[in-house]
């Protein structure tokens, strides 16, 4: 069965890092997007396109921008019910907030509730791919991945490693977690479209033999992901530092392991030496910029312009880290970010912005031939996003409002900077994964 979606194509073709804005985005103004068994078969323009598939059941979104889905790099499904926790730096906050939570999820009904919420909240905000932490307990991992099944989604999820510093309900001990880890990814690694990180939480919480175990699960399963903490605040490095005397740097605690690979994502990244960033680069491992979550726990500013520096570039996607990030919108987080690179004379434009949140945050997370932009045989997640979907956007993007000034390309990248900047999930129109219409607001223009 093949389906169309009539509507403005936006999508990225190159690194606008690397190559400039205007060679790297990609606009259809009046666009079809072709899609068969939930994959993209054909992108172009409407008129010359739609002769070719002239009985083409189309949705018409004229007027309306079509993009592919988003993709958070780092988020805690698990941490969904404390969002907005006041008042704490990083490890009070884990203590007072975080665990008490987590306990939580030994409980699979519960489990499964914030599973749900979360997939739907997810879907609501456009974003149909994320690298998620669960919780330690196996079953909340196990409902996660069911959830997200029933969805038919891209995810990547694993089960917490964690054996010490934190309440003994929260423990697991380095051979458990082996083999609860080995048997999720046994039952779930390639199941559909779910795919599997090892999650050890970070150096304070894991000793050396589980690290170790980490990274044998890492050679045994070579599919797999890595997926952790790294450099987020000072007062963290500097217990790690004393939790493991052996290692020059934090980076070293996870090399000593082998957790450093071409499939490793860690989250924050913000204070790290130029020695830890260059062998980050070489490694080719990424970083997950979560700028809501920095600010919001005073952890410092991600310096996104060192990190991409193009001598030794470390790649780089975009997280809520929810729950010590303030929301799943990731025109939210795209707000934050631009403000922690003005706040270092730093630029951050919509087309940058959009493509962290795309065909970058794909890249960084080794799903670049699947997703993130419109290539033919890639998997047809997208989302249609209404550039006038609240009062304020719609008094100012919408074209009859200006006398038309803001028609062409320029007005599309200025209306994308508008709503990374005061976007919310009411912009999000509809949503698509793997080609089904799985979300709509049926909201007119
Ligand atoms: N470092 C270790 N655990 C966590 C967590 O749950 N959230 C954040 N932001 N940082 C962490
Ligand atoms: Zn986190």
């Amino acid at each position: 069965m093949i389906s169309g979606v009539r509507g403005t194509l936006i999508d990225f073709t190159g690194d606008p890092f690397v190559l400039g804005d205007e060679n790297s985005i990609r606009v259809e103004q009046d666009g079809l997007l072709v899609i068969e068994e939930g994959k993209i078969l054909n992108r172009g323009n409407y008129n010359q396109l739609i002769k070719h598939y002239p009985h083409l059941e189309t949705i018409d979104y004229s007027g309306y921008y079509v993009m592919p889905g988003f993709i958070d790099t780092h988020v805690h499904y698990s941490q969904i019910g404390i969002i907005g926790s006041y008042g704490k730096h990083l490890l009070e906050w884990l203590e007072t907030y975080v665990y008490n939570e987590e306990a939580k999820f030994k409980d699979i009904e519960y489990s499964r509730r914030a599973a749900i919420f979360f997939l739907e909240e997810l879907i609501q905000n456009g974003t149909t791919t994320a690298l998620v932490f669960a919780s330690v307990h196996p079953q909340s991992v196990e409902v996660f991945f069911e959830e997200a099944y029933k969805r038919n989604m891209r995810m990547i999820a694993g089960k917490v490693m964690m054996s010490r510093n934190a309440p003994k309900e929260l423990l697991d001990t380095p051979s458990m977690s082996y083999e609860e880890s080995k048997s999720l990814i046994e039952k779930w690694h390639g199941k559909g479209r779910l795919l599997y990180a090892v999650t050890p939480r970070f150096g304070i919480t894991c000793s050396r033999e589980q690290l170790d175990y980490a990274g044998r699960l890492l050679k045994e399963f070579p599919g797999v992901y890595l997926h952790t903490h790294l450099a987020e605040t000072k007062d963290e490095i500097r217990l790690t530092n004393q939790l493991f005397p052996d290692c020059a740097d934090y980076l070293e605690v996870y090399e000593k392991s082998e957790l450093v690979t071409n499939r490793s994502v860690f989250a924050h990244g913000i204070h790290l030496s130029d020695s830890e960033l260059k062998r980050l680069s070489n490694a080719h491992s990424s970083i997950a910029f979560c700028p809501t979550s920095n600010l919001f726990l005073g952890s410092g500013l991600f310096n996104l312009g060192k990190v991409l520096d193009s001598k030794h570039p470390v790649k780089v996607g975009i997280g809520t880290d929810v729950g010590a990030g303030t929301g799943l919108s990731m025109f939210g987080t795209l707000n934050e970010a631009y403000k922690v690179a003005a706040l270092q004379d730093q630029k951050l434009s919509s087309a940058k912005g959009f493509y962290l949140l795309t065909l970058g945050g794909a890249k960084s997370i080794s799903l670049d031939n699947q997703l993130g932009n419109f290539e033919k045989g890639k998997e047809a997640d997208f989302v249609v996003l209404n550039p006038c979907a609240t009062p304020l956007l719609n008094f100012r993007n919408n074209s009859n409002n200006r006398n038309g000034i803001f028609d062409g390309i320029d007005g599309i990248i200025d209306r994308l900077f508008s709503l990374m900047c005061m976007g919310d999930d009411r912009v999000i129109e509809s949503v698509f994964i793997s080609g089904n219409l799985s979300y709509s607001q049926k909201r007119s223009i």
